[in-house]
């Protein structure tokens, strides 16, 4: 008996401790208010493509064949380039932007990995890395045009 009066002291003591942290870090001790939590995807495929997808994978591709990177400023950049890349492969599993639990996350991952890889060969400054890695990527946004952009149908076939 003396020993769960104790420890329902000890408890409620630990409590009061912590509530009054939380108190204390909060602005004007303002009252909690439920909060809405989680990612919220924003942009459609199509405009995660025209806004971050083109440009990201432009810049790679540039710095990978016509235009290799001459010096640590460029290669930088590409990293960075190739890391947006990667992102937005996680970005086109999110929310409603997944058009299914299956092939479709697939393929952003291969997206994500093709890119991680170019990420890789810019730090390490490797070309014939970076080389290979965007002929990955190629076949990522290749193999998923093919059934949910193009219908099956191969890249410049006829319409
Ligand atoms: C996981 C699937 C997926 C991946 C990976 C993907 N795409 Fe797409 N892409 C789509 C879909 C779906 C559309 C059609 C979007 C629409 O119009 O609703 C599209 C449309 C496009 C378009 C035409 C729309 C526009 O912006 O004008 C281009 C260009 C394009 N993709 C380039 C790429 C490139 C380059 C990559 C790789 C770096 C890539 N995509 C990777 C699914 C993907």
């Amino acid at each position: 008996m003396r020993r769960s009066l104790t420890c329902s002291l000890v408890a409620g003591m630990a409590i009061a401790v912590t509530s009054a942290a939380f108190a204390q870090g909060r602005p004007e001790n303002r009252p909690l208010r439920p909060q809405a939590t989680g990612v919220r995807a924003l942009a459609n495929v199509r405009e995660l493509h025209d806004i971050l997808i083109s440009p990201a994978s432009d810049a790679v591709f540039d710095a990978s064949a016509a235009n290799p990177p001459g010096d640590d400023k460029a290669w930088a950049a590409a990293r960075a380039q190739a890391l947006l890349l990667a992102e937005s492969g996680n970005l086109l599993m999110l929310g409603t932007r997944a058009r299914d639990n299956g092939a479709w996350m697939n393929m952003s991952r291969a997206l994500v990995e093709a890119a991680a890889l170019a990420a890789t060969a810019a730090q390490n400054k490797d070309a014939k890395g970076l080389e290979t890695a965007t002929d990955a990527i190629t076949v990522a946004c290749m193999e998923c045009h093919r059934p949910y952009r193009d219908q099956g149908r191969q890249m410049g076939a006829p319409k």
